[in-house]
């Protein structure tokens, strides 16, 4: 319990993942969460065909190269306050001409007021130092309607969920899964406490909406 408390604590103090961590992540927890991330990809590629879109705590890049590869129409920027992430996503989308890594912090998009149509975001909010800025610089560059959509990892789900999700993966998988949530999100509770406390103090107000996505939780927010 300590360590995961220490671990979680440690991400919202350094924030961004530094060089040997940004290896690591890419060698272990990446290849893991690389399934869950191209069902994502595919609903955002349903949902907006064209504009702009950018993905906050873009990381390695592998989900906004996902959706650059099949929207070739929608221009991408990834913005990630690790200068070794950007580098690494940078490399990972050679030849790709509509998507752009960024080294920059979600708090102080470097975007125009309503200029982007779309963000989305994976498993970085709970390293965000500052979140409420964080909402609130999304819903000053994004368009009247424009959407945000932040995934971040959820533990102590209910126990309909824990046998649903243990039912989908092998036992294996899961425990992983699992253990991944609880050093990488917030607990179900908080979710619905203190985090849709912390939503409504944003310029989003009332207007966003938590649903399960297999394991993960997704907040989405509209402008
Ligand atoms: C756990 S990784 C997730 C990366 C990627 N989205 C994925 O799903 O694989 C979190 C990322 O968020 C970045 N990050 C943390 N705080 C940030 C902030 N305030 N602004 C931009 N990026 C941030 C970190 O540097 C890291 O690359």
């Amino acid at each position: 319990m300590f360590l995961y408390k220490f671990v979680r604590d440690l991400q919202k103090k350094i924030e961004q993942i530094p060089g040997p961590s940004a290896i690591f992540y890419i060698i272990f927890i990446k290849r893991l969460l690389s399934k869950p991330e191209l069902k994502i990809a595919k609903d955002i590629v349903y949902k907006i065909k064209q504009g702009t879109l950018i993905d906050l705590g873009s990381g390695t890049g592998y989900l906004s190269i996902e959706i650059a590869k099949r929207m070739p129409k929608l221009q991408i920027y990834g913005i990630d306050l690790s200068r070794k992430m950007v580098q690494i996503a940078t490399h990972n989308a050679k030849g790709i001409r509509n998507i752009l890594f960024k080294n920059n912090n979600a708090a102080e998009l470097p975007f125009k007021d309503e200029s982007i149509d779309f963000i989305v975001s994976t498993g970085s909010f709970h390293h965000w130092k500052y979140p409420v800025k964080v909402f609130n610089e999304s819903y000053r560059v994004l368009k009247h309607n424009g959407e945000a959509w932040i995934y971040d990892g959820c533990y102590n789900l209910p126990e309909k969920e824990t046998v649903r999700l243990m039912q989908k993966y092998s036992f294996f998988q899961y425990l992983i899964f699992s253990q991944i949530q609880r050093l990488h999100g917030f607990d179900w509770e908080e979710y619905h406490t203190k985090i849709t406390s912390l939503l409504q103090t944003t310029k989003f107000k009332d207007k966003f909406r938590m649903e399960l996505s297999d394991g993960w939780m997704k907040i989405s927010l509209k402008k």
